[in-house]
């Protein structure tokens, strides 16, 4: 296994409390020996996207673009709201459309929510026209809304045991096999 694969968990919420960052807050805390996984915690700082500016790009996109370049599996855990993506998650992912950072970029969808089913397929879609190598059988959903336990109570629950383990199996092979794990796109 690679000890050198760059993971990066990009939460598509700025609150403080917020469940998805907590999500990936967690499953960073229990990567797998030989990994390790960072946060993107400066969605915020983007500007509104605005093709007008896009070259040469504002310093908080280079920054931003730069994290995605240099990472190897992206894990996106966004919320839903009114039956979209956020704005911020939208608002990063089109700082990257016309570039070629995301093409066959693996990612996973990540769902910290059963219900919220339109934010995730419109993230996949989205995703998949940016030519991003979307890891369908590890984009899972965690079901972590309104959980109102313990994070040791929450890992050891069985149905986020279930879906982490869909997480790092393929991020293990990710780690092995990087163009030949598991195939993406729908
Ligand atoms: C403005 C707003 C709109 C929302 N719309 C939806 C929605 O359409 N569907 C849904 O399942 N949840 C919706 N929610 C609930 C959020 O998905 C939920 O609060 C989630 O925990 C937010 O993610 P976070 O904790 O990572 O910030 C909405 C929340 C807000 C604040």
């Amino acid at each position: 296994m690679s000890c050198s694969l760059r993971i990066l968990g990009v939460p598509g919420s700025l609150r403080a409390a917020s469940v998805n960052r907590r999500l990936l807050q967690l499953l960073a805390g229990q990567m797998p020996d030989g990994m390790g996984m960072s946060l993107y915690a400066q969605l915020g700082e983007l500007p509104l996207f605005n093709p007008d500016v896009e070259f040469p790009p504002p310093a908080a996109v280079v920054h931003w673009m730069t994290a995605l370049q240099r990472a190897d599996i992206v894990l996106i855990a966004s919320p839903e709201y009114a039956h979209g993506v956020t704005g911020v998650i939208k608002n990063a992912l089109d700082w990257a459309v016309s570039s070629e950072v995301m093409v066959n970029k693996p990612v996973l969808v990540l769902n910290a929510s059963p219900r919220a089913q339109h934010a995730d397929a419109a993230l996949r879609e989205t995703l998949a026209v940016m030519n991003a190598r979307l890891m369908t059988e590890a984009s899972v959903v965690f079901p972590m809304l309104g959980y109102r336990g313990t994070d040791e109570a929450l890992l050891a629950s069985p149905d986020f045991v279930q879906a982490r383990c869909q997480v790092f199996e393929v991020v293990s092979r990710l780690a092995t096999h990087p163009a030949g794990a598991a195939p993406s796109a729908s």
